[in-house]
């Protein structure tokens, strides 16, 4: 899940890379390091910690040269260490090597690398790469002969990039199931995981395919395919969302983006009706249809289940992605799979598509991030049209997903007008929900920051919701957080439920309202503090987060927004960074 970044051009390289792996941070953010080419010197700086402290420790800014590449990372393979940080070198100190991935047959090819006499720094699964690229560099071929030659030994994930001091004045990258994209601006060339890292300076982007290799200098850039043949690749204009990467006067980019949901509503629901119909019909045509995703997205395709059944009366599954595979027996050409992911990169969804494409299955898919992996490999692509979300905990894209899942569903019933207008009329409420609890939020967080146990309850469509509001309090305040069907807390988990535990319920007036009420009497009556979210007020709440009365169907669009401020008012209480959650990164690229 790390960040990677290359630079060639006439500027200082430094700076360039330094400023794309802020941009990158959001994929990893235990250890930066950076590699740079200055006068046939290859220099290699890199240490545990966040970039602006490893920057000022190592003066990572002042380094001279105008080639380099960068890393942020994430540790998979090796604890926290300045050793087990990217970049890595081989014996001789001439290579260096920046991976995002897994290379799964590492201990393999370590354990022959040793016995030939290659010594290891690090116990990382990447320290392989530039070993096995010191012996083929030995029989004097160029940096992406050698590149070419190593790429099949490796199984698992890659993108990596490579500096080398014996060919010198390029870098070389390729990838294997990790993203790596190309930019140019006419004085320079930069490569990266994520187009953010040099939106600033280009809006053309070139995506580099599965084994296919590129070579950046500073005054030209080529492409190869895995045979080593020259390639022609096309540029693609970046949308201009892309380009912004600033917090806009807010303390966080979690904050930003909570708050910008109104707008954000208009955009997601500016979609394509032709598309919106056909897949529909796909969708009510399929002997099955299974969506898959992982944890919010997981929790939006829960919201979209029930709209299926409801609105289309067309009942689907929805298979967390890291299980998808163990169902895989029964996906065939007749079944349809909808594929959720705000990164379009999460390995254990693209793993699951895979494996249903190769069965026959059609692919549809609801992103957030253009040219993903996962759009590439979808026979129809649904974009949230969100811009770039930073925060490591899912907002803006939660609720882009419950509007194109809300547009499905009409369309199987030939009403996406209708679903069109009732969404422009959202973000309105959302904005309800948003202003008129912000303060109460923060009150409420002041008194409840050293609870140790939350439980969230919910029935119906809004279900999903309580489990999304205990995931957003659970990754970024650290607080244990339950959430489940309402109709379940009696069914153990009430035995937890002492004086005081806070309970929040979702019990907006709809077809679930006196059941989840009755649930959350059952939850008082031992002692729960109730925190209802509803637009109906009642004398069992403890405390009311109040919002407005929308469509039966709408509530959780409505509801989920003053959990996502709850969770983020808590964690700042607590004094955590929640834009940065301990041991998670925003793109979850490794299995
Ligand atoms: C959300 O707050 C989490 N960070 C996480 O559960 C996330 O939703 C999950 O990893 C899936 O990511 P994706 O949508 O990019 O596939
Ligand atoms: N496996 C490498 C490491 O642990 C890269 C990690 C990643 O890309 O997430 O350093």
């Amino acid at each position: 899940m790390c960040g990677i970044i290359g630079y060639c051009g006439n500027k200082p390289a430094a700076p360039v890379v330094l400023e794309g792996l802020k941009c990158l941070e959001y994929r990893g953010y235990d250890s930066v390091g950076v590699a740079i080419l200055c006068d046939a010197q290859l220099l290699i700086r890199k240490d545990a910690g966040k970039i602006e402290e490893v920057s000022e420790k190592h003066g990572l800014d002042s380094l001279p040269g105008n080639i380099a590449i960068g890393h942020t990372r994430w540790a998979t393979h090796g604890s926290v260490t300045q050793a087990n940080a990217h970049p890595h070198s081989d014996c001789s100190g001439r290579i260096a090597v920046v991976h995002n991935g897994i290379i799964e047959n590492y201990q393999e090819l370590r354990q022959e690398l040793i016995s030939q006499g290659h010594r290891f720094s690090s116990e990382t699964d990447s320290e392989v790469i530039p070993h096995l690229l010191e012996d083929e560099l030995k029989s004097g071929c160029s940096l992406e002969e050698a590149v070419l030659a190593i790429a099949p030994k490796l199984e698992g994930s890659y993108a990596f990039l490579v500096l080398s001091r014996d060919d010198s004045g390029k870098i070389v990258g390729t990838r294997k199931n990790n993203p790596l994209v190309i930019g140019a601006d006419g004085h320079a060339y930069y490569v990266s995981s994520d187009a953010l890292a040099f939106s600033q300076y280009t809006n053309q982007v070139i995506t580099l395919r599965d084994t296919e290799v590129v070579i950046l200098t500073s005054d030209k850039i080529e492409f190869l395919d895995a045979a080593g043949n020259r390639l022609t690749k096309q540029s693609e204009e970046l949308d201009s969302s892309w380009a912004g990467n600033h917090k806009d006067g807010y303390p966080f980019f979690m904050l930003k983006e909570i708050m910008e949901q109104p707008q954000v509503l208009s955009k997601t629901a500016y979609q394509d009706e032709r598309k919106f119909t056909d897949i529909a019909l796909d969708i009510l045509r399929a002997r099955q249809v299974i969506i898959t995703a992982c944890g919010t997205s997981r929790y939006a395709s829960l919201v979209g289940r029930y709209l299926f059944s409801k609105v289309g009366k067309k009942f689907c599954d929805v298979v967390m992605a890291s299980e998808f595979g163990y169902f895989a027996d029964s996906v065939d050409k007749n079944t349809l799979v909808i594929a959720v992911s705000q990164s379009g990169e999460t390995a254990d969804v693209i793993e699951g598509v895979k494996a249903a494409r190769d069965a026959g299955a059609e692919i549809v898919s609801i992103v957030n991030r253009p040219n993903s992996i996962l759009a590439d490999l979808s026979h129809q692509v649904i974009p949230l049209n969100c811009g770039p979300e930073i925060g490591v905990a899912a907002t803006k894209t939660f609720l882009s997903q419950l509007a194109v899942f809300y547009l499905l569903s009409f369309s199987m019933v030939n009403s996406f007008d209708k679903a069109c207008i009732q969404l422009s009329d959202m973000s309105s409420k959302i904005t309800e929900a948003l202003n008129c609890n912000n303060d109460g939020l923060i009150k409420l967080s002041q008194e409840l920051k050293d609870k140790n146990n939350f439980y969230y309850i919910a029935r119906g469509i809004n279900f999903a919701i309580a489990s999304e509001g205990a995931l957003k309090l659970k990754e970024i305040s650290y607080i244990h957080a339950e959430g489940m069907p309402a109709g379940e807390l009696k069914h153990g988990t009430l035995a937890l439920i002492e004086q005081d535990t806070p309970v929040v319920v979702i019990c907006p007036a709809d077809y679930a309202y006196s059941e989840t009420l009755s649930n959350a009497i059952e939850a008082k009556s031992r002692g729960a503090y109730i925190i209802a979210v509803s637009d109906k007020e009642s004398d069992i709440y403890d405390f009311w987060i109040k919002i407005p009365e929308v469509d039966e169907l709408l509530y959780p669009m409505v509801a989920v927004v003053p959990l996502q401020l709850l969770a983020y008012y808590m964690a700042v209480s607590r004094g955590y960074d929640p834009d940065k959650p301990r041991n998670l990164a925003k793109s979850v690229t490794v299995k």
